[in-house]
């Protein structure tokens, strides 16, 4: 068998394209502007790179965008005192904390005094709670992204054996919730299950969100289920030259193609999707707080 590749770049330009289209009749209708904030604490390269290209593509969907660059030695209260003036803006919607965070800051805290309506990454314990109870929450971007894709590969989801595998609360948690929330048979997985083949056999649907650079192996799948990787991981690739290196996600792309039904790739799967969900977050955000009826299908 071979796998169906979604592709994730055309499926994120599609959301995009809505969310552009919902921002138009915004404007156009009511007058509102979208806003979405992003704060970069110190000089991680990696999140200079996502902090870029969140600004970019908020811009290019006709949205307002305010980065806010702080040097490392910031103190948490000066932080704090950043997030009371954007939780107090109008013109804000949606704010946004890059992660991870200096050691002396205390993420829970820093994340907590965002205001849960602008937290378009759904880590405000509220929203987590929302999301555990299936109230209306913000939901964290990256598994929002997945569930869209699985929606749109499957339509009813409802039944199907889920296994996710990794427990971080940024993929992992939420996206058992999700998972949930549309009636899936949902197992969480992590480094210390017990045979963990045999777990991610039983799945229809296999969320790998590990970290581990191409451990999900062919055999381990179930002939003809879905596997989302959600896995970002930089290896060597002496191949390509010496020094030279790739991206790989936590799936053996070749092995698992072979057997499943449709897989991510990486790059090109999940990746773009994270993005995609956070511009129709801060849509979401934005109409939740004038009132305004939301736009279909852009949240759960
Ligand atoms: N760092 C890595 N992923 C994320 C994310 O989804 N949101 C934020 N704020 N920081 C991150």
């Amino acid at each position: 068998m071979s796998a169906k590749i979604i592709d994730g770049k055309a499926f994120a330009a599609r959301i995009r394209g809505r969310v552009t289209e919902h921002v138009a009749n915004l404007k156009a209708g009511h007058g509102i502007t979208p806003g979405l904030a992003v704060v970069l604490v110190g000089e991680d390269p990696a999140s200079q790179v996502y902090v870029r290209s969140k600004g970019r593509h908020t811009v290019e969907a006709g949205m307002n965008s305010y980065e806010h660059r702080l040097p490392a030695d910031t103190s948490e209260a000066e932080l704090l005192a950043l997030l009371d003036r954007l939780n107090a803006d109008p013109a804000v919607h949606g704010i946004l904390v890059q992660l991870p965070l200096p050691d002396h800051m205390n993420e829970s805290s820093v994340i907590n005094a965002i205001r849960p309506e602008k937290d378009v990454d759904g880590f405000h314990i509220l929203n987590v709670g929302r999301l555990a109870t299936g109230q209306k929450a913000m939901v964290p971007c990256t598994p929002l992204g997945c569930l869209m894709m699985l929606r749109d590969l499957h339509g009813e989801l409802s039944g199907r054996e889920a296994v996710v595998i990794g427990r971080s609360n940024i993929v992992g948690k939420p996206m058992a919730q999700l998972l949930l929330g549309d009636s899936c048979t949902v197992t969480i997985a992590h480094s210390r299950t017990r045979d963990l083949p045999a777990v991610v056999r039983r799945a229809d649907i296999v969320v790998a969100a590990v970290g581990r650079p191409q451990m999900v192996r062919g055999e381990w799948i179930r002939p003809g289920a879905t596997v989302i990787d959600v896995g970002i991981n930089r290896i060597p690739a002496p191949e390509r030259g010496s020094g030279k290196t790739r991206l790989v996600g936590d799936v053996d792309f070749e092995g698992v193609a072979g057997v499943a039904g449709a897989i991510t790739p990486v790059p090109g799967g999940v990746g773009p999707m994270t993005i995609a969900c956070l511009l129709a977050n801060t849509l979401t955000a934005c109409c939740r707080i004038h009132g305004l009826a939301e736009p279909e299908g852009l949240t759960v």
